[in-house]
């Protein structure tokens, strides 16, 4: 009897388990990606992301261009220290964060879409 109860909950378990691995975001989207987007719609899209298509951008579009190859690592740099015209966010942002910003900026076409995905 105790048994049979023991297998009841270790069963309901691994569903729980499951679901919490994959997180809530759409499915097409890991869970590095969905932290990345959140991320990117709080702190980035304010420069990076034209919020109209009259609107002027202030910083420049980004795709996965900008984190191709050698330049993940330099964008990376760039993400944690900013620059005159960008805020850095390495006091806001852990490095595992700023992973994730940039997973998700390797789902963005190179220009000729705009926005970022739903
Ligand atoms: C206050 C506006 C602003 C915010 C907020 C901002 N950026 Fe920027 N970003 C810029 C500007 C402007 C540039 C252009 C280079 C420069 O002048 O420093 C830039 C450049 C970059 C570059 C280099 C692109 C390239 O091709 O050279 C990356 C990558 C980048 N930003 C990522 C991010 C990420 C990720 C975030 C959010 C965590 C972010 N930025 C938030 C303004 C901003």
């Amino acid at each position: 009897m105790r048994f049979a109860l023991f297998c009841l909950l270790f069963a309901a378990a691994i569903p729980g388990a499951g679901a919490q691995e994959h997180g809530h975001g759409p499915a097409d989207l890991n869970a590095a990606q969905t932290e990345g987007r959140r991320l990117y719609q709080q702190s980035c899209g304010v420069c990076h992301t034209r919020p109209t298509i009259t609107a002027p951008l202030f910083g420049p579009r980004l795709s996965r261009l900008a984190v191709a190859g050698p330049q993940e690592a330099e964008a990376k740099i760039r993400i944690a220290k900013g620059s005159p015209n960008m805020p850095g966010f390495q006091y806001l942002y852990t490095p595992a964060q700023i992973d994730s910003v940039v997973e998700f900026l390797k789902l963005l076409p190179p220009a000729g879409g705009e926005g970022t995905p739903k």
